[in-house]
């Protein structure tokens, strides 16, 4: 079984890229909503927050891991076998595909992620190994926006407000390098008419077939768990997933009260 977590909403975008990709696997996703937003904590914060998500998924029988999640996977790059106790194969993140797919875009290019991931330079030095030029710009508060469901016009200026001092005319690209603004590329767009936007997803799915194809083959179930109970996270599930999907949030602590079967 395929464990896939965000903090959030954002995540389930690759999770259904990844079901288009694999439609045999089992998946269980898991939104941490009682922890959102990730991309406004501190380092040691999130260490906490997204290693009891990778045990929480490892203890729900999850042998493969998928971080649906930019913040997240800035922590956990490096840092494999110890978080994790997975081996290095059984684990895909957002950040190495996303770069190498930004190698192909025209440069130099944006980059718009999270002040968490901006601030661990986690992605400008992957960048940088990887001879992409591109300047990274952090958007505080639009993950927490989007995840919450505020009005598109607070995220239109959250965006316009991030880029004020920047002359997009002069880059090629904007990558998407949060789970979250994937669910608002339409809004990027309308900001930024004339920037290409990338959105890594199809090339994450993919990594994650080629990582997991031959073994994650199953009945091709999909759970939901969140560890908080928001009706925009159930309604967007059901509207990506089928009206039914049940989702069990709230009481997943991992412990007594997990019902999960794995
Ligand atoms: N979706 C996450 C990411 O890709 C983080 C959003 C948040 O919780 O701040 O970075």
């Amino acid at each position: 079984m395929i464990g896939v977590f965000d903090s959030g909403s954002g995540g389930l975008m690759v999770l259904r890229a990844i079901r288009e990709e694999l439609p045999d696997a089992d998946l269980l996703y898991f939104g941490d909503l009682a922890h959102a937003p990730y991309g406004e904590k501190s380092r040691a914060e999130l260490f906490e927050v997204v290693t009891n998500a990778v045990a929480e998924l490892r203890r729900a029988g999850a042998t493969c891991v998928v971080s649906a999640c930019n913040t997240a996977s800035t922590v956990l790059q490096g840092n494999y076998p110890e978080l994790l106790g997975l081996p290095r194969d059984r684990f895909v993140e957002m950040i190495e595909p996303t770069v190498a797919r930004a190698a192909a875009l025209k440069q130099p290019l944006l980059l718009a992620a999270t002040p968490a991931t901006i601030a661990s330079g986690v992605y400008q030095s992957a960048l940088n190994a990887a001879g992409v030029v591109a300047k990274s710009v952090a958007l505080p508060g639009l993950a927490a926006a989007i995840e919450f469901g505020a009005p598109e016009e607070e995220l239109e200026n959250r965006i316009r407000d991030a880029f004020l001092e920047i002359d997009t005319a002069v880059y090629g690209g904007l990558v998407l390098a949060c789970t979250h603004y994937l669910l608002a590329r339409s809004t990027f767009e309308r900001v930024f008419p004339k920037l290409v936007v990338l959105d890594p997803t199809r090339t994450v799915s993919k990594r994650v077939r080629e990582t997991f194809g031959r073994t994650e083959r199953g009945g091709g179930a999909v759970r939901f768990r969140a560890s908080a109970d928001v009706s925009l996270f159930r309604r967007r599930v059901r509207a990506m997933f089928g009206p039914d999907t049940p989702i069990e949030a709230d009481t997943w602590s991992g412990r007594e009260s997990d019902k999960i079967e794995g």
